[in-house]
Formats: structure tokens, C-alpha cells, sequence
């Protein structure tokens, strides 16, 4: 296993650019399911998590040619299954199951354990999916689903699910009548997928709003499409540049789905200019601690929560975390500690106080944005930092260490012990 080692105590300097978006990629490599021919996919992101969706898609038979362009050849299908091997490594895997049905009828997914930061259950998902006529039943950690013919439905989210709402739009693209998804998810991420869907011939009114109407069509073609930028993986660099006090320009920056995010930064003092997709930040001049509560978008994302709370550790006066999408995610916060920062956590609260500078120490990561904010933290902290298990990293971040030490930190990946 690999671990990273940073010597902190540089401020950043330079120009960096985001790649495309995982939390987009993923859905819309699923949704080539959903039309055979050969798509053509740009600005992919270089990731683990697209690694294993590529083999899970390969598993059901379609082929890739990966030059600049991802071509995803889905013109047969020889499987309908996601198998657990696959599916405990990436959870996301999931989003095979309503373009499967919608194709052939079927599919046989594995269920998605709990993971680090919580039990994240599928339950919506399947309920969707029930109402527009699939007979679901779950054997031997398999969720087995069957259909003669998808019916539309008028389809009411308890919780606006992103990947719930993907599957569900996916699937009622190809449905008989239409399909209503009401209290859906409005992520960009959502709304890139929508896109490409369009792109295949879907009729989908409400794109990027929580009301989504889908027209069932009869069939679909192959299409080509450039992923949106990753927003959470450019606020991880704005977060990089803020806390190690350096002046850094993040290019392909989507600022208008990052507002709560950039206000959250300019409350804490960080100065920013935006000019069109490029974001510039300077250092803050007295750096503060803020509250920050994480909510569906348009609120502040639980994937950057992880991240701003290393920011906060080295603010001035307080700073309350409050999350509420997920149960589990303060995995980060005893690692942080272990770099002397002042956290204490009450049930879904974390209250930081911010301390005058972090020590590197050995930590562990315990899932992608964790280590992401450990990663940060170290940049910032006097000494040297060595975040190990850096497996959860490298799902979601091009990189990291490339692009950083290009910024000037003196970070680099070692063999762990
Ligand atoms: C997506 O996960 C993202 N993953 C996550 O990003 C992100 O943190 C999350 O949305 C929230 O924004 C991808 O898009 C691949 P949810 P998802 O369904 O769809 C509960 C990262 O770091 N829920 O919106 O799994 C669930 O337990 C990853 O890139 C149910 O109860 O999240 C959670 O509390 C981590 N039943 C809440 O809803 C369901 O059927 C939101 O989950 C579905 C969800």
C-alpha cells in the first residue's frame, strides 16, 4: 500500500485545473447501458472509481477504446450482473441497475454494503423502480429485478438521492408514459447526466431543478459528451491554497455550482476573484472560523464538509460543523486531532477550534474525502505528515500529489511500511 508524505509550511503558488467530474462520469458511463452503438466520452477523468466502472461495464459485455476520447462500445450485452466483487469496492456501481432494466429487463446487482461513512441504503432506488413496475426481490445480497415493460410513474423522493434520482431518470427514459421525479436531487452532476441523455434522445423537462419529468421513449441512440468540470475536487484545491496562505489560480472552476461553497471561504476571510471559469484566491488576511452546515444542493455539499474542517482547524475562534446527510462522516476528525487540531463531536455537530499551527504526524485514511483533508491539513502543519492507505484517495483524485507539488508543496508518494 502506498502512503504520501508532505512537509508542510509552504504556501502554494501557481495555476491548477480541475478535471471532469467523477460524481458525473460515473452515471453517465452507466447510461451508455441504456442505448447500443459506440459512444464517445470527453474529458474523463483518470480515476480509480472509473477504472472499476469500466471493468464492471466490461463484465457486461461492452468494450472501450481510450484514447483522448473514451469510446464505449455497448452494441452487446453478454451479462446482466454487477457481482459483490466489484460492487463492495464502488459503491456507485449501483447506478448499473436502472439502465439494465431498462435495456434487457433485467439485472442482478450486488447490494451495496455500508461503507465508512455511513449505512447509505438503496431503498429508494428500489421503491422507484417498484413503481414503474419492476418485481424486485433481494437473495443471497443480491437485489434481482425483472420487468416485462417499464412503466412511467409519478415518483415522490423522501430523501433527494443523487444517485437514486439518476437511476430512476435513467430507467424512466425508455419507460412506456411518463415519469415524474418529484424531491429530486439537484446537483450539477444530475443535470450532466440529464444532458447526455438528451443527447441520446430522452425527453426530459426540469433538468436542474427537484422536479423531473421524464417521457418514456422507444428507443435510444449512442451520443458524445464532455463531463462538467469536478467542482468538489476545485474546492479541494481553493481549500489547499487557503490553508497553506498561498495564491493560487484553479482553472475550469464551474463557480456558479460552487456559491455556498466560495461564500463559506470569503466568510472565513479567504479573498477570491472569479473571472468566468477561473477562480483566483489570496490569502486571507485574518482567517476566522465559521459555521457551516451541509445540505443537498444548492447547500453546502457534504464533500467538501471533510475539507473545510482543515481549514477550520487552523482559523481564528470557532467553528461548528453540522452534517447532515450522512452518519458517519467525522472519520476524519480523530486523524486531525492527531495533528493537534481541537475538535470535539456531538452527534452530527463537530465544534473546531481553531489552534495556531498543526504538527505533522503519521494518520490513516478512512475514505476519499478524509484523506483528502488530511492531505490538506499536512500542507499546512509544521513537520512532516505521511497519510497512509491512500487507496481512498486515489478514487476520487487525479493526481493530488502531481498537481500539488506543481503548486510548490514538497509532497510525494512512498511505499508504506
Ligand atoms: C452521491 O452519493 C455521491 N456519489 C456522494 O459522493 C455524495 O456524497 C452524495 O451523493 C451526497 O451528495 C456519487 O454521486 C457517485 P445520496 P449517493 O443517495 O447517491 C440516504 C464522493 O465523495 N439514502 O444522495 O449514494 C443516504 O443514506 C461521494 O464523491 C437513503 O436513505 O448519496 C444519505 O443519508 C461520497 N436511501 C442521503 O440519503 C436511498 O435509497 C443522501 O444520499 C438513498 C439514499
Amino acid at each position: 500500500m502506498d502512503k504520501i508524505v508532505i512537509e508542510g509550511g509552504i504556501p502554494l503558488q501557481g495555476e491548477v485545473a480541475s478535471s471532469g467530474a467523477k460524481n458525473a462520469a460515473l452515471p453517465i458511463l452507466a447510461a451508455t447501458l441504456l442505448a447500443p452503438g459506440i459512444h464517445h466520452l470527453s474529458n474523463v477523468p483518470n480515476l480509480a472509481d472509473i477504472r472499476t466502472a469500466k471493468k464492471l461495464l466490461a463484465n457486461l459485455g461492452v468494450k472501450f477504446t481510450d484514447h483522448e476520447v473514451l469510446a464505449v462500445d455497448t452494441s452487446r450485452l453478454t451479462s446482466c450482473e454487477a457481482p459483490y466483487a466489484l460492487v463492495k469496492t464502488m459503491r456507485a456501481a449501483v447506478l448499473v441497475l436502472g439502465p439494465l432494466v431498462a435495456r434487457a429487463g433485467e439485472a442482478r446487482v450486488s447490494l451495496p454494503g455500508g461503507c465508512a461513512i455511513g449505512a447509505r441504503p438503496i431503498n429508494l432506488h428500489l421503491k422507484g423502480l417498484e413503481e414503474m413496475g419492476v418485481r424486485v426481490t433481494l437473495k443471497h445480497g443480491y437485489v434481482e429485478a425483472k420487468v416485462h415493460r417499464l412503466h412511467g410513474a409519478p415518483i415522490h423522493l423522501e430523501l433527494p438521492s443523487v444517485t437514486g434520482t439518476e437511476n430512476l431518470m435513467m430507467a424512466a427514459t425508455l419507460a412506456a408514459g411518463t415519469t415524474v421525479i418529484h424531491n429530486a436531487a439537484q446537483e450539477p452532476e444530475v443535470a450532466d447526466l440529464a444532458r447526455f441523455l438528451v443527447a441520446m434522445g430522452a425527453e426530459i423537462d426540469g433538468i436542474g431543478t427537484d422536479v423531473l419529468t421524464i417521457r418514456g421513449v422507444q428507443s435510444l441512440s449512442p451520443a458524445s459528451h464532455t463531463i462538467m468540470p469536478d467542482r468538489i475536487e476545485a474546492a479541494t484545491y481553493l481549500t489547499a491554497a487557503a490553508i497553506t496562505q498561498g495564491e493560487v489560480t484553479i482553472r475550469g472552476v464551474p463557480c456558479e455550482h460552487l456559491t455556498a461553497v466560495l461564500d463559506k471561504f470569503q466568510e472565513a476571510g479567504v479573498r477570491l476573484a472569479i473571472e468566468d471559469s477561473q477562480l483566483k484566491v489570496k490569502p486571507a488576511k485574518h482567517l476566522v472560523g465559521v459555521d457551516v452546515m451541509t445540505h443537498p444542493y444548492p447547500g453546502f455539499p457534504t464533500d467538501m464538509q471533510a475539507q473545510f474542517m482543515a481549514l477550520m482547524c487552523i482559523a481564528e475562534g470557532a467553528s461548528l460543523i453540522t452534517e447532515n446527510i450522512f452518519e458517519k462522516r467525522f472519520m476524519h476528525v480523530s486523524e486531525l486531532r492527531r495533528l493537534g487540531a481541537d475538535i470535539v463531536v456531538s452527534g452530527n455537530h463537530a465544534l473546531v477550534r481553531g489552534v495556531r499551527c498543526l504538527q505533522g504526524a503519521p494518520v490513516m485514511a478512512t475514505d476519499l474525502r478524509a484523506s483528502a483533508s488530511l492531505v490538506l491539513a499536512g500542507l499546512a502543519a509544521q513537520g512532516v505528515t505521511e497519510v497512509h492507505r491512500v487507496y481512498h484517495l486515489d478514487r476520487g483524485y487525479e493526481q493530488l500529489e502531481h498537481k500539488l507539488s506543481a503548486l510548490g508543496a514538497r509532497i510525494w508518494r512512498a511505499k508504506a511500511d
